[in-house]
Order: structure tokens, then sequence, then C-alpha cells
């Protein structure tokens, strides 16, 4: 049975996308059965598929949300659309909501759409602040305003590295001028795998 992980946001922009594909490799990387479930009209990562010759293990996107547990991964990521019904049958069967948040006011004002789901479905669920900024307190007074909303935030933060949108062409995240970022996602990933299993 695999274990699926939604990453979903309801506004844009917020690095679903980026962050699903360099999960993706790392899980593969580290010997894991993974595939993705590309669901957003945008087709981002098929897209990047087709043009790069990535040869990812992309789930057929008829798949049903009842039909995704019994699929033949270890773990399937599942990418979102940024609107609120994109997730929507996926989260019944999710084991895990990643909720990648830019830290900013706006953002983080924007999360009550998706928690709301992500409460009613019951789904265990968390931010990760991506393309963190470094060096300003804003992240942490960000951090406070989601907890306080009743969300947990992870204690990984993902910073604005180039290494993140380099790695989607190269898959490079494990050279060593990619340490921090290589770092980062390794947290991440076993962070989300805690929390999950
Ligand atoms: N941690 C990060 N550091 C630097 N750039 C990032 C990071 N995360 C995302 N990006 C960039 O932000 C933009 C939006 O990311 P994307 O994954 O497409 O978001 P979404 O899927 O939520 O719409 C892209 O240009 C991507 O390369
Ligand atoms: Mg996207």
């Amino acid at each position: 049975m695999a274990r699926v992980i939604v990453i979903a946001n309801s506004k844009g922009g917020t690095g679903k996308s980026t962050i699903t594909l360099n999960l993706y490799q790392y899980f593969i990387a580290n010997g894991a059965s993974c595939g993705i479930l590309d669901t957003d009209l945008q087709q981002s990562i098929t897209l990047l598929d087709t043009n790069y010759e990535k040869n990812i293990a992309l789930v057929d996107p008829h798949t049903s949300p009842e039909a995704l547990k019994d699929i033949d991964y270890e773990i399937v990521l599942v990418d979102t659309p940024p609107y609120r019904t994109g997730a929507g049958g996926f989260m019944s069967v999710a084991d895990f909501v990643l909720i990648p948040v830019n830290p900013s006011p706006m953002d983080a004002m924007a999360i009550h759409s998706i928690l709301a789901d992500v409460q009613e479905a019951g789904v265990k669920h968390a931010v990760v602040l991506n393309r963190v900024a470094p060096k300003t307190s804003l992240t942490d007074e960000i951090r406070k305003t989601i907890e306080a909303f009743g969300c947990k935030v992870l204690q990984t933060q993902i910073n604005n590295r180039v290494a993140y949108s380099r790695s989607l062409i190269y898959d490079d995240l494990d050279s060593e001028a990619n340490a921090k970022a290589s770092v980062e996602l390794s947290s991440l990933a076993n962070e989300v795998l805690r929390l999950m299993l």
C-alpha cells in the first residue's frame, strides 16, 4: 500500500511543484520507490519530464483517489493546483499533507482555506516555510502566526536557493556546491516521514 503525500496550498507560487520534485529525487536517490501524480492543469512536473527527458515515474493522471493507495510505489507524491478544490479528492486518501508557505503575512493569511480542508479531512498536515530569506525576524513571526492558527510548522525551513530550481533540471542537489540545500531537503524528507509514519 502506497503512502500518499499531498503537497498543497490554495495560493500559487509557494513552491509546491519545486518541493514535490526535489522530494521525489531525494526519495529515489535514497532507494525508495516513488511516483508523482501531477494533478495541476499547468502540468509543471509533467512538462519538465517531457522537455528535459527526466524519466520521472509519473502516475497515470486518470488514477482515482481510491486507486492511488493500491499503486505499486512506497510513496506517491501528489502535486496540486493553486486553488482549493484541486487537492480535494486526494486529501481523503492522503497520509500527510505538506503545505509550503512563503514567510510573508499575505501568504500566512492565505492558508485558512487549505487548513479548513485538511482539518475537515482529518489528515496529518504541516506547513513548511519555503523561500526563507536569511537573517530576518519576520520568519519567526510568521511561524508564530501560523502556529496560532493551530497548524504545525516543521522545524525544517527551506531557504531561498537557486539550487532548488536548478536541481529540477540537473538533479544535482547532492553535489558539493549544493551541500546546504541538500541538508535542508534531507531534513525536510525525514521530518515528513517521521510525522507521517
Ligand atoms: N526554495 C526555493 N528557492 C528558490 N526558488 C524557489 C524555491 N521554491 C520555489 N522556488 C521558485 O518559485 C517559483 C514558484 O515555485 P513553484 O514550485 O512553481 O510553485 P507552485 O507549484 O506552488 O506554484 C518557481 O520559479 C521556483 O523555481
Ligand atoms: Mg505548481
